[in-house]
Order: C-alpha cells, then structure tokens, then sequence
C-alpha cells in the first residue's frame, strides 16, 4: 500500500514539473489538440500522436508524432532524413549530430518537441544544390571516412568550428570531434580533411 501511494504521488509530481516547464505544450511547436482531461494551465499533448511543425534545412515541415519521440528519430521516420545517424542512442557517440540554430547537438538526447522555434540543419541541408559543402568535399578527397556510420555527425562538427573558426588548429579540430567516436579510426584523415576544407574555404 505504501508503495503505491509513493508511486502515485511521483507521478503527480512529475506532472506537475513537466507542465511547469513547459516541456510539452507551452514554447513548442506542437498544433495538436490538447488532452481531452485538461482544463487549465499549459496545454497537455499527447500520449497519442500530435501535429507538430519543424523547421528543417530551411523548410517549414508539418509531422504527426507522439510527444516522446526524439528529434532523431523524427528527422529518420517521419521526415525521411535518414542521412542523421542513430547508433548508441544514449548520448555516447555523436553520430547523430545536427545543428539547432547552428549549434551542434546529439539529436537522440532531446525531444522533437524540444526544439519549438529554433531551426534544424541536417546533413542533407549542408551542400548547396549540387555543390557540397567543404568538409563534404574534403573528406572525400582525404578519405576521411570507411564504413561512413559515423561520417555526417563528424561533418557536421566540422563544419560547424569553420563557422566560427575558419582557420583551426589541430588542436581545435580535435576538440570539436572530441565526442565522436569513429570505430574505422579514421581520426587522422577527419583532422586532415578540416584543415584542407578550411583552407578551401578562404581560397
Ligand atoms: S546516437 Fe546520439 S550520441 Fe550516439
Ligand atoms: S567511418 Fe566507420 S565508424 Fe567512423
């Protein structure tokens, strides 16, 4: 008995937290209806599948999902962006790397709902047409990848230092994959390849 009266109230609780933060509802992204149940305070979507918008490589995507699905696998499922790579799906590895507002993060560690305004630059959304992005083109040319698994979220680290620093050292290329692990070991070409892509980028 005294379990299940503890068990109830954490559940309360963290109703309670999750609608005071806003976390589902609130400063989203979600045009779902609200919960039948609620009355007041924030609006409470889901369980079920909601309509949620993103902005995605510049366009405005309208998706329906359920409120516990993580920004990567919304990006593979229903979007279709599987050039976004889940392996550890724990925030160990960085093959899932996007860019928020051209910031990287691990997209398995937050909730498509999370992102609310903020706009999603994929690995798709990184070649201009036709023309790739330099560190895409880098790492070809250096053989900066094998088996590739871990290769966008090493471009996508990458290309977001020579954004706001366009001429690296080794020592900050090697910061900015610090959190990538790459199983082929192809670290030395990934280095190399940013260093060319850098200079690409000013020539
Ligand atoms: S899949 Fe996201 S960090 Fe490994
Ligand atoms: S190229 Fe295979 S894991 Fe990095």
């Amino acid at each position: 008995m005294q379990h299940e009266l503890s068990r109830r109230s954490f559940l309360r609780g963290s109703a309670a937290s999750a609608a005071g933060a806003g976390v589902i509802g609130a400063g989203s992204a979600f045009v779902g209806p609200a919960s039948a149940a609620q009355t007041d305070g924030p609006p409470v979507v889901g369980p079920v599948a909601a309509l949620l918008t993103l902005r995605v490589n510049g366009v405005t995507r309208t998706l329906q999902i359920e409120p516990r699905t993580t920004l990567a696998e919304a990006l593979r499922g229903p979007l279709g962006l599987t050039g976004t790579k889940i392996a550890c799906d724990r925030g160990a590895c960085s093959a899932c790397t996007v860019w928020l507002d051209g910031v990287t993060v691990c997209a398995c560690m937050m909730l498509a709902v999370e992102v609310g305004a903020r706009s999603v630059t994929t690995i798709e959304g990184l070649a201009k047409g036709e023309h790739l992005h330099p560190v895409q083109a880098a790492f070809i040319e250096h053989d900066a990848l094998q088996c590739g698994f871990c290769t966008p979220g090493m471009v996508m680290s990458c290309a977001a230092l020579l954004e706001h620093t366009p001429n690296p050292s080794v020592d900050e290329v090697n910061a900015a994959i610090s959190g990538h692990l790459c199983r082929c070991g192809t670290y030395p070409h990934v280095v190399a390849a940013t260093l060319a892509a850098a200079k690409a980028r000013k020539a």
